[in-house]
């Protein structure tokens, strides 16, 4: 199958399994049940759920056996994308195309639903059928610290930090693998450690994983000045408004552009040992630095 139609597939998958997961825990609050329905279902790439199931696939597994791990990553992504939103971080109106959480919600509901949606991903993640309990100790581990203060939440507080400051490269490099590497990175590792992937697999995908992150937030910076925002569903210039270092304001957009690319090669580099398994990890970071959303 190619990448594209198995990327649509298991999004297909992703979108199912998601509402399922919403259903077996009710909110106490209906309000806080829409909050979170409204911005867990507006859409996005799934990208985390999508390379947590390659990365199995990649190992000789079937990735869609553990698609309710990838469902937890998305929610915690999602929770991310709600609290980055809010006016006290980047202050934005629009996101997967639809009016942020807050600007529907109001903030202390947004804020609220970021929580649930994190809280819930740890519940979710404990349902989890067909894997040994020591294993699925170590995938909750990864992606718990993936998320929190050495991972993701470190990463935009970096950012957070670093606004309307001049930082170095390697400040910047630090925050990109922080709040966007760190999930990447946990998604391809769970995926791999679900699948039974052996020592040596293990750390080419986790340099796989490293390089995409990077990757994927540089395409993600030179987006924020050359996107179209009709097709981005978020707003273009957002980093600037906030005077934010990025990738492109530390070098410049063809530098950006090269950076990005040398570091696909390398995470392309990473997956030699690897069979025909792997071509979808292989097209899909070489598609995502050329993307358009
Ligand atoms: C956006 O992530 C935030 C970053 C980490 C750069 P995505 O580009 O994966 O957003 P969705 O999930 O497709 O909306
Ligand atoms: C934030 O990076 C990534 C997380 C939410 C962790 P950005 O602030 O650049 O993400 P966008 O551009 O708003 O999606
Ligand atoms: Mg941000
Ligand atoms: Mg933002
Ligand atoms: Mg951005």
């Amino acid at each position: 199958m190619q990448m594209m139609e198995l990327w649509q597939q298991r999004k297909a998958l992703v979108e199912d399994a998601l509402l399922k997961e919403l259903r077996e825990d009710e909110a106490l609050d209906a309000t806080l049940a829409t909050s979170m329905k409204y911005s867990l279902m507006a859409g996005g790439k799934r990208l985390r759920p999508i390379l947590l199931m390659a990365a199995a696939d990649a190992v000789g597994a079937k990735g869609e056996q553990f698609i309710t791990t990838g469902c937890a990553l998305e929610m915690i992504h999602t929770y991310s994308l709600i609290h980055d939103d809010l006016p006290a971080m980047d202050n934005d109106d629009y996101r997967r195309g639809k009016l942020t959480n807050h600007k529907v919600y109001g903030d202390g509901m947004a804020v609220l639903a970021g929580d649930a949606l994190l809280t819930l991903a740890f519940e979710v993640m404990l349902r989890q059928k067909g894997v040994d309990a020591s294993v699925l100790a170590q995938v909750v581990r990864e992606i718990s610290t993936a998320a929190g203060p050495n991972g993701m939440v470190g990463g935009q507080a970096i950012d957070l930090e670093s606004e309307g400051k001049r930082i170095d490269m390697e400040t910047l490099r630090k925050m990109h693998m922080g709040k966007t590497g760190a999930l990447f990175k946990a998604a391809l590792r769970s995926g791999a450690i679900l699948g039974g992937a052996t020592k040596e697999q293990l750390a080419a995908l986790t340099t796989y994983a490293e390089d995409f992150g990077l990757a994927f937030q540089i395409t993600d910076d030179i987006l924020d000045v050359v996107g179209d925002e009709a097709v981005i569903g978020k707003p273009v210039g957002s980093d600037e408004k906030n005077h934010k270092s990025t990738y492109v304001t530390l070098t410049s957009l063809e530098e950006a552009q090269k950076l990005a690319q040398d570091t696909v090669d390398h995470a392309v580099k990473a997956l030699q040992d690897f069979g025909p398994e792997a071509d979808f990890l292989r097209q899909l970071v070489e598609f995502l630095i050329n993307r358009k959303k």
